[in-house]
């Protein structure tokens, strides 16, 4: 979480240093440099940190091994500034070096995952999504080695761009979404005291999005535009039956009011949906927009999939995870020892409110920005959405401080005195 904090900072700081970086055409090595700063340093982190700590929490297990979850963090730490850097100077053998060092790491997280769902013995969506999630993920960062080696050597006869939309589309559908379509029902009913009584429209909404992907992928690098299109379809139609499906869970709540990291989790599922729609739009057979930038194409999309739906989404859930385990961590051994905060207490309510909600202000000025190429529009954009990073990494700070700044506990006293 620290580390994608790191990120989530310096992301936003490329952001405002070259707004207009959003009005250039998508597969601009710089472009493709802010993609994975934003990607694979913030969301992918964040992802797999609370991938590490939740699986074992909601499958009832142990992490099978922690030592290569280490491993992954250093690799993962390492490579992915180098791979930015590559990219923005679009160096290709060092990008394969830096490249290969994070699918290494991605690879040991993926054989992490899936040994634990199955020494867990649980099956189900969440067991599902976490196994395919992982799936999906090591799947694109091969694809993206991939890429990388034919932009050197070329020797794929294919379009690039056309590779390049499916490795995409692999990585934010396959591993985002499909996490998002399990983790979403284990998290909203845990945090809102509510509960999942049917879980069809979860299982529905999964498969569907699962059977779309594996459609949409070849669809986009051989241009069939009418698979293509049939396969968006069945992915949109798979997150509104997610969407659905959570909506009941909700419906079931203890917790009546929803607070800010849920209702920003919330938003992001809605942005995510009005992504996809965007996405059936530009994949229509005979669709006139495409990769070139300003007006409806390929930049105004990516911001809607990112800026509207993955960002509010990891953001809201950092919002209650964060302060969920620290608290674990820095209060939990001290129950029934002494006094503890819960775990709500450790976040700012305001501070938190205010900074999703610049984060959700801002989409519209980027969106006006990347359509009518406008920078005065993007460097609105960039600098709100950079009070609301800052906003956010405050609150999410204030709440890791509680665990260097908890005082030590006592040693237990024994009945009769005696330490
Ligand atoms: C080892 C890891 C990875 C490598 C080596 C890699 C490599 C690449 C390369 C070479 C491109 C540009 C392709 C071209 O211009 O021909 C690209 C684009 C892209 N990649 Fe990755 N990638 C990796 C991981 C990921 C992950 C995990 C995601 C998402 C979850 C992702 C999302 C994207 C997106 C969205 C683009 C399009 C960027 C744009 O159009 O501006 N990548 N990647």
């Amino acid at each position: 979480m620290g580390l994608g904090l790191a990120w989530l900072v310096a992301a936003t700081a490329l952001l405002v240093a070259q707004p207009t970086l959003l009005s250039l055409p998508h597969p601009h090595p710089q472009v493709v440099a802010l993609t994975h700063a934003w990607v694979l340093g913030f969301f992918v982190t964040v992802a797999c940190g609370a991938v590490y700590q939740l699986a074992p929490v909601a499958l009832g297990t142990t992490l099978c091994n922690e030592r290569h979850g280490w491993w992954h963090f250093g690799l993962h730490a390492v490579g992915v500034p180098g791979m930015v850097y590559s990219f923005w100077r679009w160096d290709l053998r060092l990008l394969g070096h830096f490249g290969f060092a994070v699918a290494l790491g991605i690879v040991l997280f993926a054989v992490n995952t899936w040994r634990t769902v199955r020494h867990s013995g649980r099956r189900g969506t969440v067991a599902w999504s976490l196994t395919l999630a992982a799936g999906w993920l090591m799947t694109t960062v091969l694809v993206g080695l991939l890429l990388a080696a034919n932009r050197y050597w070329n020797f794929i006869p294919i379009d690039p761009v056309a590779l390049l939309r499916a490795h995409a589309h692999l990585g934010l559908v396959g591993f985002f979404f499909t996490l998002l379509q399990g983790v979403g029902f284990q998290l909203v009913p845990m945090f809102t005291l509510g509960e999942v009584r049917d879980w069809r429209l979860a299982n529905l909404g999964l498969g569907l999005s699962q059977a779309g992907l594996l459609a949409l992928a070849p669809a986009l690098v051989w241009h069939f535009a009418p698979l293509g299109l049939l396969a968006a379809l069945a992915i949109t139609a798979g997150m509104i039956c997610s969407g659905v499906g959570l909506r009941r869970a909700l419906a079931t709540r203890k917790k009546r009011a929803l607070d800010p990291g849920t209702r920003s989790f919330l938003r992001g599922g809605v942005g995510v949906c009005a992504a996809a729609i965007a996405g059936v739009v530009l994949v229509s057979p005979g669709s006139p927009w495409g990769s070139a930038p300003g007006g409806f194409g390929a930049m105004v999309y990516a911001i809607l999939g990112l800026a509207a739906g993955l960002l509010p989404c990891i953001a809201g859930m950092m919002c209650k995870i964060v302060p969920f385990l620290t608290w674990m961590r820095a209060y939990g051994p001290r129950v029934g020892r002494g006094p503890t905060p819960s775990a709500g207490a450790l976040t700012h309510p305001r501070i938190e409110r205010w900074g999703l909600a610049l984060q959700g202000i801002a989409v519209a000025p980027l969106l006006v920005g990347a359509w009518t190429l406008s920078e005065p529009w993007l460097q609105v954009g960039a600098w709100l959405l950079a009070v609301g990073v800052a906003l956010f990494v405050t609150d999410m700070l204030g709440v890791l401080k509680h665990l260097w700044a908890v005082p030590a506990l006592a040693p237990a006293t024994k009945p009769g005195g005696a330490r």
